[in-house]
C-alpha cells in the first residue's frame, strides 16, 4: 500500500510545484502594455450613431472622413468598431467577421485604415456574448487576442454582458494577459459600467475604464431601455464624483462616449465636449464624421479645448463650486496652467461675476497646485470665443453671460 506519508509529501510537492508555477508565470507574463496612453485616448467609435449597423465600407469613409475633417490633424487617432462586426466561430474556434458587411476581411480594413495614418479598433465582450448577442470572448481569450495581433488590432474594448458566475477583476485580468501573451501592443478599453469599481483594480490591467452605463444622446436626461437605464451628459458627469484621484497617465476613467453631432444643439454640445476635456476622459467621438456640420466639428476639433483634455499632467477637473445652475470646474495643467469652466446646467442664461483680485483655489488633492490670479500674474483667454480677457485700469473683473446649457471655458497662463 502507498503509505499516507508519502502522498503527504507528494501533495506538498504539488502545492510548492503549483505555487512556482503561478509565480513564474505573473513573472513572465507582466501585465498590460504600458506608454500607450499616457494621454486620455482619442479617437471614434461606431456605437452611438449606428449600433448594429457597422460594414467596412462605413468604417473606411470614417477613416477618409477623419483625415479630410481636419480631426486626425486635431489628435483623433483611433478608429474603432463597435459591436456586430462579429458573426461566428470557425471550426477550430477563431473568430469570424460577417462577411457580408466586411467582405474583404478584417485585417484589409486594418491594413487601409493603417495607411491613413490612424490606428484600428475592435470590440469583444467578456461574456459568452456581446451585448448585441454576437459571440463572446469568455473561454477564447488568448485564441481572440492572438487573431487581433495577427489582424493588426490596436484599441480593443472590452464589454461585460452575457458574464453571469464571472468574476470582473478576473475576468479582464484573463483578456490582459492575454493580449500580453500575443505579443502586439493594444490599449485595453474595460467596459464594465463601473459595477465592480475598476478604478480601484484595474490600473494594472487596463488602460481606461467605464465609470458608468451607457451615455443617451441628450444633456440632461434619464432614458429607460426596460431592463437597463442610459444617462444623460449630466447624469454621467455627476456619477464622476469621487473618481478623479484613480485618473493619470495610463489610467484613465471613461465617462463613455461622446454623443456630440448627434442632434443636440450647438450649445449642449458644447458644454458636453468641454466637460468630457474637464475630466480628461477619453475622446471618442461618435457621429457620423461623413456628414457633420461645421457648428459640430469646430467643437469636436477646437485643438485648444482638445489640449486642456490632453494636457501631459493628466490630472482630471474637480467641481469647485456651484451657485444655483451654474458649476464652477478648475483642472491644473502643466506648466502652472489652469483651465476653468463656468458651466451653466440650467436652461436660462446667467450672469456670473468673476472678481480676480480675490479668487484663489486649491486643488484639494495637490496642495502644491494654487490659482491665484490676484496680482494679475495670468493672461486669461476664453477658448470657445479665442479672445484674451482684457481689464480696465481699475477694474478687475469679468461680468460673463453663461447662455442656458453652455459654458465659458478660460484657460489661465502664467506671465513670464
Ligand atoms: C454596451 C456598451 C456600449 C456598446 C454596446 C454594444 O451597452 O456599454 O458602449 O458597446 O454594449 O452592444
Amino acid at each position: 500500500m502507498y503509505p499516507i506519508i508519502n502522498l503527504l509529501k507528494d501533495m506538498k510537492n504539488r502545492n510548492v510545484l503549483l505555487i512556482g508555477l503561478l509565480v513564474l508565470s505573473t513573472l513572465t507574463i507582466a501585465q498590460k502594455f504600458e506608454g500607450l496612453a499616457p494621454t486620455p485616448p482619442m479617437g471614434w467609435n461606431s456605437w452611438n450613431k449606428f449600433a448594429c449597423d457597422v460594414s467596412e465600407t462605413l468604417i473606411k469613409e470614417t477613416a477618409d472622413a477623419m483625415v479630410a475633417s481636419g480631426l486626425k490633424d486635431a489628435g483623433y487617432e483611433y478608429i474603432v468598431i463597435d459591436d456586430c462586426w462579429q458573426i461566428g466561430r470557425d471550426s477550430l474556434g477563431f473568430i469570424v467577421a460577417d462577411p457580408e458587411r466586411f467582405p474583404s476581411g478584417i485585417k484589409a480594413l486594418a491594413d487601409y485604415i493603417h495607411s491613413k495614418g490612424l490606428k484600428f479598433g475592435i470590440y469583444s465582450c467578456a461574456g459568452d456574448q456581446t451585448c448585441g448577442g454576437r459571440p463572446g470572448s469568455r473561454g477564447y481569450e488568448y485564441q481572440d487576442a492572438l487573431m487581433y495581433a495577427k489582424w493588426g488590432v490596436d484599441y480593443l474594448k472590452y464589454d461585460w454582458c452575457f458574464t453571469e458566475h464571472l468574476n470582473a477583476q478576473g475576468a479582464y485580468t484573463t483578456m490582459s494577459k492575454a493580449i500580453r501573451q500575443a505579443g502586439r501592443p493594444i490599449v485595453f478599453s474595460l467596459c464594465e459600467w463601473g459595477d465592480n469599481k475598476p478604478w480601484l483594480w484595474a490600473q494594472e490591467v487596463g488602460h481606461l475604464w467605464r465609470t458608468t452605463g451607457d451615455i443617451h444622446n441628450c444633456y440632461d436626461c434619464v432614458y429607460s431601455h426596460g431592463t437597463w437605464t442610459a444617462w444623460g451628459a449630466m447624469q454621467i458627469l455627476d456619477k464622476q464624483d469621487g473618481l478623479r484621484q484613480y485618473a493619470g497617465p495610463g489610467t484613465w476613467n471613461d465617462p463613455d462616449m461622446l454623443q456630440v453631432g448627434n442632434g443636440m444643439p450647438n450649445n449642449e454640445e458644447r458644454a458636453h465636449f468641454t466637460m468630457w476635456a474637464m475630466l480628461a476622459a477619453p475622446l471618442m467621438a461618435g457621429n457620423d464624421l461623413r456628414d457633420m456640420s461645421q457648428e459640430t466639428l469646430n467643437v469636436l476639433g477646437n485643438k485648444e479645448v482638445i489640449a486642456v483634455n490632453q494636457d501631459s499632467l493628466g490630472i482630471q477637473g474637480f467641481r469647485h463650486e456651484v451657485k444655483d445652475s451654474i458649476e464652477t470646474w478648475l483642472k491644473p495643467l502643466s506648466n502652472g496652467k489652469w483651465a476653468l469652466t463656468l458651466l451653466n446646467r440650467g436652461k436660462i442664461n446667467k450672469t456670473v461675476t468673476m472678481n480676480w483680485d480675490d479668487f484663489s483655489v486649491t486643488d484639494p488633492l495637490h496642495a502644491d497646485r494654487t490659482l491665484s490670479t490676484a496680482g494679475k500674474g495670468y493672461s486669461i483667454n476664453n477658448l470657445w470665443t479665442k479672445e484674451e480677457l482684457k481689464f480696465k485700469r481699475k477694474s478687475y473683473q469679468t461680468v460673463f453671460t453663461v447662455p442656458g446649457r453652455d459654458v465659458v471655458l478660460l484657460q489661465f497662463t502664467p506671465k513670464r
